[in-house]
């Protein structure tokens, strides 16, 4: 093997995958064109719009400002790791869709690995912790409302998932939201 290669093994959604990579692929690189991982968008390339955030053993971190040799032998979720399973919506996920949290969707993949870290570790965040979790994510189309919204509902008591496939009698793959499929 060429001595400019690097093998990694990453645990990405809980499977590790092993692959042979050029030591200056960044993570989003790696998670987009390695393993067709395409959830977790590219904006600005240089750590400003969040829109690749993904959690690195449970941490939120900007997936373009990182090599995937560094994440060798570590964790990453990504945006398609969030819900459940196949065919179902996190709580954030679902909460995103019925207060209109996303437009373009282009900021969202990032806003919910942000959303799902602060929920993690702090389940019930009032709006100031939902502010200061979504503060290094940029979004040009919501004006942030909604999606402090979605999170305070997400984390209100009772709430229920309503965009799941299986309860509401859609085929496997289907949020539930007409024209979009999941995964
Ligand atoms: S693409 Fe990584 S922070 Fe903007
Ligand atoms: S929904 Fe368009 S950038 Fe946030």
């Amino acid at each position: 093997m060429s001595s400019s290669l690097a093998t990694v093994e990453i645990k990405v959604n809980g499977v590790i995958q092993p692959r042979v990579v050029e030591p200056r692929t960044t993570l989003v690189d790696f998670l987009r064109e390695h393993l067709g991982l395409t959830g977790t968008h590219v904006g600005c390339e240089h750590g400003i719009c969040g829109a690749c955030s993904v959690l690195l053993e449970g941490d939120p971190v900007r997936s373009c400002c990182m090599f995937a040799v560094q994440a060798d032998g570590l964790s990453v979720t990504t945006v398609e790791g969030l819900a459940p399973q196949r065919g179902c919506l996190s709580r954030i996920q679902d909460a995103f869709c019925e207060t209109h949290a996303l437009q373009c969707g282009y900021c969202t993949p990032g806003m919910l690995v942000a959303c799902h870290a602060l929920v993690d570790r702090t389940p019930h965040p009032d709006e100031a912790q939902i502010r200061d979790a979504i503060g290094g994510n940029l979004c040009r189309c919501t004006g942030y409302q909604q999606i402090v919204d979605a999170v305070k509902l997400a984390t209100s008591p009772g709430y229920e998932v309503r965009g799941n496939s299986e309860a509401q009698g859609l085929p496997p793959g289907h949020t539930g939201i007409p024209g979009v499929a999941n995964g």
